[in-house]
């Protein structure tokens, strides 16, 4: 059932341009400049009239959520809030009859992000869905929603979903975009096509599997990892440095990388691997500063680059090319190797990389 793969978390990782396009199927046309969701069709004035949107969810889901926040605040104008469901749930939020709140959550049984929507509920708010377990819980508990359609995710550390979540997402915030008219038609289209490519990409992308698995033979006497990312890159550092912990239980932690020089940065020495992601886009120079201050503190620095890159690539201990693609997509690419570099660090101490110690596959206590 591992499809000859030694753990399901590979497998799941490589099933991703599949999953994905099936994320997509019947919802971008086939001429690939258009996304209908159903939800938005049924939902359309309670969508269109949010004066707001909170996310609700934990981990993973979380991350998708952030990167949700930047897609949809980008290109539909409406502020959106995240929030862990944990925190929300106790904290008696301003939420009501105006607000939609979007809970995410692969398993759809999330103890805390179930009482989160029925908090939400309780007060007027209209609740959406992002859930991959059909006809679980949250779904059940939701006005409406989009499933994200990528199979049974067996592996403990989420992969597959999260890129399911931020490409319905994603969808999601082109959808409404366009039925509000805060994105000009070409762009629209653009980011729409692009986005259908995207499977494509990973599956290219995947080949760097080998390369990382030689990678990871020589991090794994980290005790510490730094994962540093800006704007649609950050949640993705963020996620790098959860799916290492959960599986190789190296301490590794996620920045924003220009918050470095606000404390993290006194901990850079020759036993602190970095993981950067410095693609090309309007903060590539500033992340390249960042990555020569970790360089002169002797730091580690595995980048991660937009392909044909030259100038990173001269100066980082190891580099790891991505396909080039828009910035709002490029957490859906940046994010497979990371998942490989977890992957292959906790195969490397042959720690039980489907089944971590402590952890649960769907949380449905508190
Ligand atoms: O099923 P959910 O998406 O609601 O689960 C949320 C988290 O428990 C989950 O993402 C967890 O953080 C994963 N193990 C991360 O890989």
């Amino acid at each position: 059932e591992k499809g000859g793969y030694p753990h399901f978390m590979l497998k799941e990782i490589f099933e991703q341009p599949a999953c994905l396009t099936n994320c997509m199927r019947g919802r971008i046309n086939v001429e690939h400049d258009h996304v209908t969701l159903s939800a938005l069709i049924d939902h359309r004035s309670k969508l269109l009239n949010a004066k707001r949107i909170i996310i609700v969810a934990c981990g993973t889901s979380w991350h998708a959520g952030l990167i949700g926040k930047q897609m949809i605040e980008t290109f539909c104008r409406i502020p959106v809030e995240v929030e862990y469901a944990s925190e929300f749930r106790y904290r008696n939020p301003v939420v009501g009859e105006s607000d939609v709140v979007i809970a995410i959550s692969q398993s759809g049984e999330t103890a805390d992000t179930l009482a989160a929507v029925e908090l939400a509920k309780s007060r007027g708010a209209f609740i959406y869905g992002i859930c991959n377990a059909i006809g679980s819980s949250i779904p059940r508990a939701t006005d409406t929603g989009t499933y994200i359609h990528v199979g049974p995710e067996i592996g403990v550390a989420s992969t597959k979903a999260f890129t399911g979540q931020v490409t319905v997402l994603t969808m999601f915030a082109l959808a409404l975009a366009d039925a509000k008219g805060t994105v000009s038609h070409d762009e629209y289209v653009k980011t729409v096509k692009e986005l259908a490519q995207i499977p494509a990409m990973i599956k290219d992308l995947l080949k760097v599997n080998d390369q990382i698995a030689d990678m990871a033979r020589t991090f794994t006497y980290a005790r510490n990892f730094l994962y540093l990312g800006r704007g649609f890159s950050y949640p993705v550092a963020l996620e790098g440095a959860l799916k290492l912990k959960e599986i190789s239980y190296i301490h590794a932690e996620g920045y924003p990388a220009a918050e470095m020089k606000h404390g993290p940065i006194a901990l850079i020495d020759s036993d602190m691997p970095v993981v950067a992601i410095a693609t090309h886009n309007g903060m590539y120079e500033k992340v390249r500063s960042n990555i020569q201050e970790i360089k002169a503190r002797q730091g580690r620095v595995i980048a991660i680059v937009t392909k044909g890159d030259t100038t990173i690539s001269k100066i980082a201990d190891a580099v790891i090319e991505l396909p080039d693609t828009m910035d709002c997509l490029e957490p859906l690419v940046a994010t497979i190797p990371l998942q490989l570099l977890a992957y292959h660090i906790a195969v490397c101490k042959g720690k039980d990389v489907d089944q971590p110690r402590n952890l649960a596959k769907s949380v449905t206590v508190e």
